[in-house]
């Protein structure tokens, strides 16, 4: 596998970074995971526009970033099978002796590489998934994206403990996202899901869904579902630049509606299908 790091393309089993980088003695860095879709990056300035906003929100300098992004994920794209997979990319605040507040002098890490799409199998193929409830352990910063993923491995991981695919977090009885992904539930042909600030990541593809919503005629709000509304809704989903769009059809084992696929859910997956398709040939991005 062929990665990017600080300027230099090298395999990935010979790519080093320091012991005293920032990124791996604090997390304290920020990412992106972009889908690629036959060699076309999906959204790739949404993309690129939160990651400058993650920087600027933990203080690292954007102009001091010296990549050309465009040429750095056509490269990457091109080592992906049929072009069908994700980019990474990660930017840390850098190796430097090891102390809390900023250095001085330490260049940024710039780190990327493209991973392929590994096909789900089994019942539903990746879009039909099982979750649990789970007190929202983070920080109040959700909306950067930051590798300081802890709490998100914890609670991923509490998942697959009791055999379910995601975590639903809730906090002052508001059910705002799931460990990995953004979601929304549907009530009385409503869908809902929680307002972009700083509990959420806006997630790109949680706006890509809300763009096809608007296009079918089907009414949003902009409100977080309470634990009760959500255990109570007739549909739950979820998005990510991973999962797509992927229904929840048991929380904390118990079926969500009558446990099948929602038509609320049919109608924005296969949106979502066609949309995908139109990055593919390059007439949408
Ligand atoms: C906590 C969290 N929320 C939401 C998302 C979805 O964001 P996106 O659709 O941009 O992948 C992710 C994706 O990794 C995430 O980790």
């Amino acid at each position: 596998m062929l990665v990017y790091l600080n300027g230099d393309w090298i395999p990935g089993e010979d790519a080093c970074v320091s012991v005293f980088d920032r990124g791996f003695v604090f997390g304290d860095s920020v990412y992106e995971v972009i889908p690629v879709y036959g060699y076309r990056l999906f959204r790739e300035a949404a993309h690129l526009a939160r990651l400058k906003a993650s920087m600027t929100a933990v203080g690292m300098d954007v102009n001091a970033l010296t990549v050309t992004w465009s040429a750095v994920f056509a490269r990457l794209a091109e080592t992906l099978p049929s072009g069908e997979g994700t980019v990474y990319l990660q930017v840390t605040r850098g190796a430097a002796p090891r102390q809390h507040a900023f250095p001085a002098n330490a260049p940024l890490t710039v780190f990327a590489y493209a991973r392929p799409r590994v096909p789900e199998t089994g019942v539903g193929a990746g879009y039909e998934i099982s979750a649990i409830l789970c007190d929202d352990i983070r920080w109040a910063r959700c909306d950067i994206k930051t590798t300081s993923l802890i709490a998100n491995v914890l609670l991923a991981q509490e998942a697959a403990a009791r055999g379910a695919e995601e975590a639903l977090l809730v906090r002052n009885d508001r059910v705002n996202e799931g460990a990995v992904s953004n979601v929304f539930a549907v009530r009385a042909g409503r869908l809902f899901t929680a307002p972009r600030n700083h509990l959420i990541l806006g997630g790109v593809t949680r706006d890509v869904v809300l763009e096809l919503a608007a296009g079918l005629g089907i009414p949003v709000e902009d409100r977080a579902p309470s634990r009760a509304e959500l255990l109570e809704a007739e549909e739950v989903f979820i998005t990510s630049s991973g999962r797509e769009v992927a229904a929840v059809t048991r929380i904390d084992g118990r079926p969500v509606g009558d446990g099948r696929l929602g038509p609320v859910f049919r109608r924005l997956h296969a949106a979502f299908q066609t949309f995908k398709e139109e990055v593919r040939i390059g007439t949408r991005t």
